[in-house]
């Protein structure tokens, strides 16, 4: 598909840039609006708006200008820059910026998570399929061009099986492709997050060959978000690689080490503005409790809120009785995740709750960037 300006104007409208960015013409109307692309060179050709090919080229090469950028710090020019792919709203993006690391792109094949994400950022985040590496590797490519900025990313984890059992699934292969972009580009270093199921799986014991044949150092840590700032229970897996095998292990150490001795509790974190001690979250079964006291971390916030069933049956583990409890709103499901209370989300109910369930608590991110600021572990041997 062509994805240049008008061959005869060397211009862009909606049509054309959307094309090029891989996202629909709405989004190219909503990121207008929001100012998170550059205004157009003009408003009124063929009665809509356009941009000259050197407006687009300079926004979409690495050294683009912010737009505005309201939740990022600012960020330090020594380290090295930021790509987030899977990137979904953005809480590893967020993590990692407000570390000080400057996140230059997203991508993600979700419209709605994309939308969130450049609601919040003052760079942009693009629908991209990982899954066809060959034009994945095409579209990342101009980012890499005067430097190389190094890589995070989240790929989606519900289709792992463990080593030698059952065919995974499609989604399971995503963490391979995350692997060999990384392979491809060599970027100074990489972090990878998936479930702590991963670790036993057959894409994730193939990706750290395709880490290690490429020459990094590769180590790995299961890490609970409650001993990382974060009020709520969620163990997750972080692989990480580097060019120098002792800046690689320093980190190691250092994820180890740095760990808060105890867990933060919703109480901690929310003071008494909840305005209740107890709430509700759906159990998967009814095997499992419901009712969480507010002087215990959160249990992992899933992709899905429902409300409390008649006739709940109780559970002889629940922290306190029903009636004191209430469930949680998207927005303090969002906050346990640790978004700032300004983070602004895209999309339905449904959808909302998806992605804040999918994504990495931003202060888990943020220890994790904290970590590889302090170990270096961009710099090789
Ligand atoms: C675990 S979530 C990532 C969460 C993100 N790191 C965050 O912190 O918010 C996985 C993401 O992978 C995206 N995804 C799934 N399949 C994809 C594909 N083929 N190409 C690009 N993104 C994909 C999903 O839309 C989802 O946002």
């Amino acid at each position: 598909m062509e994805t240049g300006p008008d061959t005869a104007t060397g211009l862009y409208d909606v049509k054309r840039l959307a094309r090029r960015l891989g996202v629909k013409t709405s989004t190219i109307r909503s990121m207008k609006a929001r100012g998170t692309i550059p205004p157009p060179t003009s408003n009124d050709i063929n009665g809509g708006a356009v941009w000259s090919a050197d407006t687009i080229n300079q926004f979409l090469s690495v050294d683009k200008t912010k737009i505005n950028a309201p939740l990022t710090k600012s960020s330090n020019r020594k380290l090295p820059r930021i790509i987030d792919l899977f990137s979904g709203c953005g809480g590893m993006s967020l993590g990692f910026s407000n570390a000080g690391f400057e996140v230059i792109a997203g991508f993600d094949n979700w419209e709605d998570a994309v939308i969130t994400y450049n609601n919040n950022f003052g760079h942009s985040a693009y629908n991209l399929d990982l899954d066809d590496l060959e034009g994945a590797i095409k579209r990342l490519s101009p980012f890499f061009v005067d430097e190389c900025p190094a890589i995070i990313g989240g790929p989606p984890c519900q289709d792992f099986s463990s080593a030698g059992k059952r065919k995974e699934g499609d989604r399971a292969d995503l963490t391979e492709k995350f692997a060999l972009i990384v392979a491809h580009f060599k970027p100074p270093f990489f972090v990878m997050e998936n479930v702590d199921r991963a670790e036993k799986s057959n894409a994730f014991m193939q990706a750290k060959k395709i880490f290690s044949d490429a020459g990094y150092f590769v180590e790995q840590i299961v890490l609970n978000a409650s001993y990382c700032g974060v009020p709520q229970r969620r163990k997750r897996l972080f692989t990480f690689g580097g060019f120098s095998a002792e800046k690689t292990k320093e980190l190691l150490l250092a994820l180890k080490n740095n760990q808060s001795s105890t867990e933060t509790t919703i109480r901690d974190y929310f003071g008494e503005t909840l305005g209740t001690q107890y709430y509700y979250r759906h159990p998967r079964s009814y095997a499992r409790r419901a009712i969480f006291s507010i002087d215990e971390p959160s249990p992992t916030i899933r992709g899905v809120n429902r409300p409390i069933p008649e006739g709940y049956p109780g559970h002889r583990g629940d922290a306190g009785p029903i009636e004191e409890a209430r469930p949680l709103t998207t927005h303090e499901r969002a906050e346990i995740q640790t978004f700032p209370k300004n983070f602004v989300f895209e999309g339905s109910k449904t959808t909302v709750e998806q992605m804040i369930g999918n994504a990495v608590p931003v202060n888990m991110a943020n220890y994790v960037a904290k970590a590889i600021i302090r170990s270096r572990l961009w710099i090789s041997d």
